[in-house]
């Protein structure tokens, strides 16, 4: 059988292909993280206060520009990954070490493939998360923005699909926002739990030698280590099933409002009109307009779930302390982020252009839809509710079709139709997008610092 020879053994062709599984493609994504972790975990080691030193200020300086290096190269996409390597993190120290030569071969002190892959992993859940949050926030505008916009535009207000009270557009529009700004606290509340540094943890059991794990923490801009070195392990895979049911709930936001456009642009509603450049054609039916944005949100919301359900599912029984069961939960956790963030991206634009047919909104109100204001009308009066509910519904005919914007307009109350508060929309907005800026400004200038360059790279 054909052998290849790795930095850590000799293995089969065969097994090597399929233990490294997709690493090789997807710890792309982990290059940058990857350099800026070794980065961190080699100024660490030259500050350790040990006779002689693991590595000199002057040996970490050059790690620090062979790594600046790579992250140059993958900016461009041209650092490889071999299959020989395995993954990411040992294509890294392969390639310090063709550089620096026996440097390279110290970068491994006091560390394990384990932490490393799992502070890669946080560092780049980290970025994903800011950048999911600036886009739930950029929808959360754009659904404010129309609501705000047809905020008294009537739209019949819905029980069970059917015809209940007077409502508007704004109501509608807003309470899809409010979703997603509760979605936000989700978000920042995984990553909170993820803003926890693992390295130095190693194998999972931590190292004979006096390593500064806050130190470590510091320098990579995390707000914490994490404190027991074997849950440091353990938190792999826990870690990205709580991000990814964050990721989950935005999904079921996103889901019921493409939901909502897909029922409410149907011709027998006729109420929003979805903009053309965002619907296909047919290949046979000439005049097709079809809301494949919108059924491709619904579908990947199951994808996003299954993803969820999927690293769930790998880790409920896998056993203590780091097994490779672990690297199958990379591509769920990178494709649930992936797919999430492009339908935040997609169905903002979308929102902003839809087109809100005022006539047929108005023409969807029957008589009946005014029972329940009549009815409070009576309590108005001075009829006991229950008094007052059964004379209308025994007099439903006597019901006449009022104007419903002049309905809508006495529900002023908080929350109601006419009480949205859009200062309330704007200030919870306002207040993910300032947390997303400081977090990023924090972590930038962390690097920054650590690598001696203006981080990112330009
Ligand atoms: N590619 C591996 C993963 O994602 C890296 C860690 C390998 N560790 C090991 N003990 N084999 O899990």
């Amino acid at each position: 059988m054909a052998k290849q020879k790795t930095t850590v053994g000799t293995i089969d062709n065969e097994v090597l292909a399929f233990t490294a599984g997709r690493d090789v493609e997807l710890d792309h994504a982990l290059i940058e993280v990857d350099c800026i972790g070794t980065a961190a975990h080699v100024t660490m080691l030259s500050r350790m206060p040990v006779d002689p030193a693991l590595i000199t200020d002057a040996e970490r300086a050059q790690v620090i520009e062979g790594l600046v290096e790579i992250i140059g190269l993958a900016r461009k996409g041209s650092f490889p990954i071999e299959l020989a390597d395995q993954d990411v993190h040992l294509a890294v120290e392969r390639t310090l070490t063709t550089k620096l030569g026996d440097l390279g071969k110290k970068i491994h002190t006091c560390r394990s493939r384990n932490d490393q892959v799992a502070v890669d992993l946080r560092l780049y859940a980290k970025e994903q998360l800011l950048g999911a949050l600036e886009e739930a926030v950029g929808l959360v505008a754009a659904l404010v923005e129309f609501g705000k916009r047809h905020e008294s535009v009537p739209m019949v207000g819905r029980t069970h699909m059917q015809p209940g009270m007077p409502s508007s557009v704004g109501l509608w529009a807003t309470a899809h926002a409010e979703s997603l700004l509760d979605d936000c606290y989700l978000l920042l509340g995984a990553y909170d739990v993820n803003d926890q540094c693992p390295l130095g943890s190693a194998a999972s059991y931590g190292v004979p030698l006096p390593i500064d794990r806050q130190l470590t923490s510091d320098l990579l801009g995390f707000s914490r280590p994490t404190h027991n070195v074997l849950y440091a392990n353990n938190g792999r895979g826990k870690m990205e099933s709580v991000v990814l049911a964050a990721m989950s709930q935005v999904m079921l936001t996103l889901s019921r409002l493409a939901q909502d456009f897909m029922l409410f642009t149907m011709p027998e509603f006729d109420y929003f009109k979805l903009p053309s450049e965002f619907c296909t054609g047919s290949s046979i039916m000439p005049q097709k307009q079809n809301p494949d944005v919108c059924e491709l949100v619904r579908a990947k919301a199951s994808r996003v779930k299954a993803a969820e359900l999927g690293v769930y599912d790998l880790i409920k029984g896998s056993p203590t302390g780091y097994n490779r069961d672990l690297q199958e939960a990379k591509e769920l956790f990178m494709e649930g982020i992936a797919t999430t963030r492009a339908c935040l991206r997609i169905l903002a634009p979308m929102v902003s252009a839809t087109g809100v047919n005022e006539q047929k909104l108005v023409d969807g109100f029957s008589p009946d839809v005014f029972a329940t204001d009549r009815a409070l009308e009576l309590v108005g009066e001075g009829m006991p509710f229950r008094d007052a509910y059964h004379y209308v519904k025994e007099n439903l005919h006597e019901l006449e079709k009022i104007d419903p914007r002049e309905a809508i307009q006495l529900k002023t109350h908080l929350g109601a139709p006419l009480g949205l508060d859009w200062e309330y929309f704007a200030a919870r907005a306002e207040a993910v997008a300032e947390s997303v800026q400081e977090e990023r400004a924090s972590f930038r200038q962390a690097v920054s610092e650590l690598l001696g360059i203006e981080y990112p790279i330009a």
